[in-house]
């Protein structure tokens, strides 16, 4: 059985949740948005990730570049303990905020330069969506990686409906999104998710797959997968989530089957050759 497989541990998001016993030994491994996820594809995911860059990535001490790291980190806890993390970040707040990087920047990673062959990984989480524009950045990432170097891209997914539902709504839905739904009432205020969105064309994955192949980037890892946001409006709001997904369901049929539309999020990992 594969260790992903393997890795039944406990979601308990919640500051008035039952103490879970696994949860000290898991803090250790696991970063906690890995363990704030609720169990599902995102989950999974996420733990594939993991173990790719635990085997990819050189065994001896790493140089590692946030970009629009905020204050949240996907990494596993063994990468990161043996990294000097750059983190740059437009957000004064956001950099203020994070406690695991050496390096702190506030900066416009669409414009900022470091040295060629500067880091063994590139992290940009949750930050291609914000992006006017998308290419820049992501040159900017190739020129400061190291030969073999890897970028790992984590970002919603502009052809699902959550994708399409954020790309036309307004940012203040997004923010009574985040409160009413996700239960989060410190939405919207400063350094505060959510943070407005453009998904440049280059956020699709497929689209990102093209980039990478024009510039010498090998695709090493894909996986579009439910968004979290679906387990977590099934728990939270089973009526609201019962709707989204019986519409989910229809689109799925209208499209014959072709793509699943709760595939809300993905994940690639990129080599540079
Ligand atoms: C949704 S947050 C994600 C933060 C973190 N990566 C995570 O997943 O929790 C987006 C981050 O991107 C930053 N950001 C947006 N545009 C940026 C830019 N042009 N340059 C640098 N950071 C940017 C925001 O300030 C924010 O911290």
């Amino acid at each position: 059985m594969s260790k992903i497989a393997a890795t039944d541990f406990g979601y308990a998001p919640s500051r008035h949740a039952t103490p879970d016993p696994r949860a000290s030994a898991n803090a250790q491994a696991y970063p906690q948005s890995l363990l704030d996820l609720p169990p599902g594809e995102a989950r999974k995911s996420l733990l594939a990730v993991h173990e790719i860059l635990s085997a990819k990535l050189p065994a001896n001490k790493l140089s590692i570049y946030e970009a629009g790291g905020g204050s949240t980190s996907f990494l596993p806890v063994n990468i990161l303990k043996r990294a000097h993390v750059t983190v740059v970040d437009i957000d004064a707040d956001q950099i203020r905020n994070n406690d695991y990087a050496q390096t702190k920047i506030l900066g416009d990673i669409q414009t900022y330069r470091f040295q060629p062959g500067s880091f063994d990984l590139v992290i940009c989480y949750n930050v291609v969506e914000h992006l006017a524009d998308v290419e820049a950045a992501l040159l900017r990432f190739c020129e400061c990686l190291k030969k073999n170097g890897l970028i790992l891209i984590g970002a919603p997914n502009p052809n699902s409906l959550s994708g399409i539902v954020t790309k036309y709504t307004p940012h203040w839905f997004h923010v009574w999104f985040y409160r009413q739904v996700r239960g989060d009432m410190d939405a919207g205020k400063p350094g505060e998710a959510p943070f407005p969105t453009f998904f440049h064309p280059l956020v699709s994955p497929s689209n990102l797959a093209a980039f990478a192949k024009a510039h010498g980037l090998e695709v090493i890892y894909r996986r579009e997968y439910e968004s979290p946001r679906f387990p977590e409006m099934r728990a939270r709001k089973p009526v609201l989530a019962a709707l989204v997904d019986a519409a989910a369901s229809v689109v799925n049929f209208l499209l014959l089957g072709r793509t699943d539309v709760r595939q809300g999020d993905y994940h690639a990992i990129l080599r540079k050759r």
